[in-house]
């Protein structure tokens, strides 16, 4: 999506839809921006009771008194809350219902935090995932946002190409994740991944099968043994050469999580495409991150696998061992995200110069349980390492909730033939998915959890998502390694 500053008036931007925000009753910034027709507007809004709340909407006709097919009046809530961001989502959203390829945005002048926010939010409410639906039920996304109003367009120019760049990844991350896993599989990713060495000071390495194997990676080889898809690590490294901080990131990537020899039951198994979200929104992440440019160095390693059933699949009952010495029996062949995830958190702790590891997972089905689909549940004993994050989550207007993680509870996870088992219950289950990873990265070591199982995926369409892939903890990890670079 294009964005392009004007100061034609708004009764006379020739687009598909023009959307006008408003605040309080809305007459002053409806005859502001469209006259003696705003007048009228406002009357009409008030014999409809519509209220300026954030992300309100309502579409009126133009009577051909502007030059704009579509009218769209969103309200534009409260300064200083997220509200005129969902307002973005709202227009980005309606112009998808209506066709529109072309909108106009009469949001009034923004400041260019503001902007950013209001233009990342456009794409991602505009989103839509229509590759395999029948031509006649293709939506076409926006091509070009006018943004109307702003006498500061020139200075947040920068803004918006900040915001098309974090929007476009988020894109891509959405992209991956919805894909049928036909089409995504260990491989593929790793094709996905090369394609970043196009940005400067991006370099791209893949491990595959034999090599993982001659490395030690037990968890890659065990969970993916049953699958005729061999797996891969992936890592992607940026290095800039004024990098101020170092961070890696992990996401688990397992491209289809039928719980092998467990097998998940249908329902459980229906989305379970989704379960390379953590991967895939490690490397949207990355991507922008070298693509902005940004004073941080990041290696990124995702474990990537198919999960299946078979004759060669792992069995319960098997004990890995793994590079760092821990031992690891095998109770639940459904528990497979934490056995990759501790290879690669073994790698991006030994990676000389990194301050802070930081891995993201579609891990627990518990985590839903725990805090409904919306929230990202955040795991560290770093308090600084927590709180930088939930800024960045709240920066991004993204939910995310801390969780403990209960060093008692190791004892649900004590082995009985090897150290560790790979489940521990029911109660409690995402903190002892996360104590488990926290056995595979150096003591010293900054490192948090994410755990996406909910946030990544939404089974509905809950605003500003549509059903399906949502991206969200791409936008979060720029903002956090904006901040450190910056
Ligand atoms: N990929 C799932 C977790 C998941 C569940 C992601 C729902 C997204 C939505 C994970 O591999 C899994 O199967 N976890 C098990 C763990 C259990 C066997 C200890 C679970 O959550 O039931
Ligand atoms: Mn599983
Ligand atoms: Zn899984």
């Amino acid at each position: 999506m294009d964005v392009v500053f004007s100061a034609v008036d708004a009764l006379n931007v020739e687009v598909d839809l023009l959307a006008v925000g408003i605040t309080g009753d809305g007459a002053a910034d409806l005859s502001r921006t469209l006259g003696t027709f705003g007048q009228d507007i406002a009357n009409y809004l008030k014999d409809r009771k519509f209220e300026a709340k954030g992300g309100a909407s309502l579409l009126v006709p133009t009577f051909g008194r502007a030059k704009a097919k579509q009218l769209v009046i969103v309200g534009l809530g409260d300064r200083g809350t997220n509200d005129r961001t969902l307002a973005g989502a709202k227009v980005g959203a309606i112009a998808r219902g209506e066709k529109a390829t072309t909108a106009a945005l009469a949001f009034g002048a923004l400041d260019g935090a503001t902007a950013r926010d209001v233009l990342e939010l456009v794409p991602v409410g505009n989103y839509a995932y229509d590759p395999y639906l029948p031509e006649a039920q293709k939506r076409p996304a926006l091509n070009t946002l006018t943004v109307l109003d702003n006498g500061e367009g020139a200075a947040i120019a920068g803004a918006a190409i900040a915001a098309g760049v974090r929007a476009a990844w988020q894109q891509k991350a959405r992209d991956l994740v919805n894909a049928p896993p036909a089409d995504v599989y260990p491989e593929s990713l790793a094709a996905e991944a090369r394609k970043l060495e196009s940005i400067p000071h991006v370099t791209v390495e893949v491990w595959d099968i034999k090599r993982c194997e001659a490395e030690g990676l037990v968890g890659i080889v065990a969970v993916g043994q049953g699958s005729a898809r061999p797996g891969v690590l992936i890592r992607v490294s940026y290095r800039p050469p004024n990098a101020k901080d170092h961070v890696a990131l992990v996401g688990k990537g397992v491209t289809f999580d039928s719980g092998g020899l467990s097998l998940k039951p249908t329902d459980g198994m229906l989305t379970m495409r989704c379960d390379m979200g953590g991967a895939a929104t490690a490397l949207a992440a990355t991507g922008a991150i070298a693509q902005l440019g940004l004073a941080v160095a990041v290696d990124t390693f995702l474990p990537c696998v198919e999960n299946m059933p078979s004759g060669t699949s792992y069995k319960l009952g098997d004990i890995l061992r793994y590079k760092n010495g821990v031992t690891v029996e095998v109770q639940n062949t459904d528990a497979e995200g934490r056995l990759i995830l501790a290879d690669a958190l073994i790698l991006a702790s030994e990676v000389p110069g990194v301050s802070r590891v930081v891995d993201l997972a579609t891990l627990t089905g518990a985590i839903l349980v725990a805090l409904g689909p919306d929230y990202t549940g955040l795991f560290t004993k770093d308090q600084g390492l927590a709180d930088e994050l939930t800024g960045a989550y709240a920066a991004a207007n993204e939910a995310v909730w801390r969780l403990p993680l209960v060093d008692a509870y190791n004892r649900l996870i004590k082995g009985t033939w090897g150290q560790l088992k790979n489940t521990g219950g029911r109660n409690g289950g995402s903190i002892t998915a996360g104590l488990f990873l926290g056995h595979f990265v150096k003591k010293d070591t900054r490192w948090a959890h994410l755990d996406i199982a909910g946030s990544a995926f939404y089974d509905g369409q809950v605003d500003p998502y549509v059903k399906g892939a949502t991206g969200q903890s791409v936008r979060t990890l720029v903002n956090w390694v904006e901040k450190l670079g910056a």
